[in-house]
């Protein structure tokens, strides 16, 4: 499979770093006292959560969820698959999922669907390290947002363009 062509870097390594401080502050902040699970969505948020959860002082505990939405291409299918059968236990739990970026929001707005209906978390707010700049397919929005983008297609610093590009420092948009 080609490899798609490079644009310029629109979010650099050191510009995350300073932000991911701030969206610690606020999680940090929101959450002091309360029993919280952190849920990243993998694999686009495996680097936003490894730096921003190392930036948060509290106990907490961490959980994943495997899901695909993308199947290939540069459009969001609109569709989610989830890769692993059941959920964590989010039984007393207040529960922050971390995705890499809000996009359409089918993925998010499928993840909390299931997540309220079948694991009754005593809450769940969503952080994304990007949202895109568009009208949403779904009615979900994010609580915390590392940063605001136009509406092109970008890789590096966990998302990828079918496998490519997810250990690049920055995030980079693809011509
Ligand atoms: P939706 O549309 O459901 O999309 O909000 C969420 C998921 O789609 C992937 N996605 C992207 N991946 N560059 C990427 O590498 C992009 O510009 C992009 N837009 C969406 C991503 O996995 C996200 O979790």
């Amino acid at each position: 499979m080609m490899r798609a062509e490079l644009g310029p870097t629109l979010l650099d390594a050191a510009t995350i770093a300073a932000r991911l401080d701030g969206l610690a502050c606020e999680i940090t902040a929101f959450y002091k006292g309360k029993p919280l699970t952190v849920l990243a969505i993998l694999n686009g948020s495996l680097l936003f959560a490894a730096d921003l959860l190392r930036r948060i002082p509290l106990p907490l505990r961490l959980e994943t969820l495997n899901v695909a939405s993308y199947h290939g291409g540069m459009e969001s299918s609109g569709w989610v698959t989830f890769l692993q059968d059941g959920l964590p236990d989010f039984a007393g739990r207040h529960v922050l999922v971390l995705d890499d970026i809000l996009d359409t929001g089918c993925t998010l707005q499928a993840i909390r669907q299931r997540l309220v209906a079948e694991a009754a978390p005593l809450s769940v707010r969503v952080a994304v390290l990007l949202r895109k700049n568009k009208p949403r397919a779904q009615p979900l929005d994010a609580d915390y947002v590392g940063f605001d983008i136009d509406d092109a297609f970008v890789v590096g610093y966990g998302l990828d363009h079918q496998g490519h590009y997810r250990n690049l420092p920055d995030v980079r948009v693809v011509r």
